[in-house]
């Protein structure tokens, strides 16, 4: 898989890029670009940015400048680019991510990231670029970056060879496994602190048993929130 994460901050992305499941994954199948809006801009000194008009706070980036960084990463009119791969505008009311969306995105081969700051994008850039908005929740963070880790962390999760066993993801929550349940608690020793015990049962050694708790425990959990 390639991600190309357009953004002002590409630095940001540093300490997520070291994390050991995108090692592994940058290692095998998958590969980052981080690419500066400000490389490519049109505009003197650097600048991604003007005023709304109609008044207001805040500034709006401009559509020249990205149309500019698409061109120059994709050679082709940003318009067309779209029919080619999910071209993904980061925006507090965009599409909610969640996992059937994560699961979706996993399986594309190509995914852009547009990540925004002060007051968002120009429209015509989601009009005319974009495939699609998505929100990783209904509150509004400084800028898109942190969106674009959230978004890029939980799809590598699901690429094979990410995590050291596959079957953390196979079985975590909102999995086929548990149901679309959240996952059931876990335990590890000791088996008794300040005298609260773990579940018998976990210390059964009984296979069965285990997971039917653990499947009881998913849909419990799912009841209770
Ligand atoms: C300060 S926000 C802009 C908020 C915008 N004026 C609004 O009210 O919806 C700047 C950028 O941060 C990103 N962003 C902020 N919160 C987000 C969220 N919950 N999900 C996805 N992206 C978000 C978007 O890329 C957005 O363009």
């Amino acid at each position: 898989m390639q991600i190309d994460v357009f953004t002002l901050f590409p630095e940001a992305f540093g300490w997520l890029l070291a994390q050991r499941h995108f090692r592994n994954a940058l290692a095998g199948q998958l590969a980052i670009e981080l690419i500066d809006y400000r490389a490519t801009t049109p505009l003197k000194g650097g600048r991604v940015d003007d005023q709304p008009f109609g008044g207001g706070a805040g500034m709006v980036i401009r559509v020249d400048v990205l149309e500019a960084a698409l061109r120059a990463r994709y050679a082709i009119d940003p318009v067309a680019l779209r029919a080619r791969r999910r071209v993904i505008a980061l925006s507090p009311g965009g599409r909610l991510l969640d996992e059937e969306l994560v699961g979706e995105l996993s399986r594309e081969r190509e995914l852009t990231l547009l990540c925004g700051r002060y007051e968002g994008f120009d429209e015509r850039i989601i009009e005319h670029f974009a495939t699609e908005t998505i929100s990783i929740g209904r509150y509004v963070l400084a800028g898109g970056e942190l969106p674009a880790m959230v978004l890029a962390d939980a799809v590598i999760r699901k690429l094979p060879g990410a995590l050291g066993d596959e079957r953390s993801a196979a079985e975590e929550s909102f999995s086929a496994a548990l149901e679309g349940n959240p996952e059931y608690p876990h335990y590890t020793r000791p088996a008794e602190f300040r005298g609260w015990r773990v579940p018998e049962v976990l210390l059964s050694g009984n296979h069965e048993q285990i997971r039917r708790w653990r499947v009881a425990q998913a849909r419990a959990r799912a009841q209770r929130r």
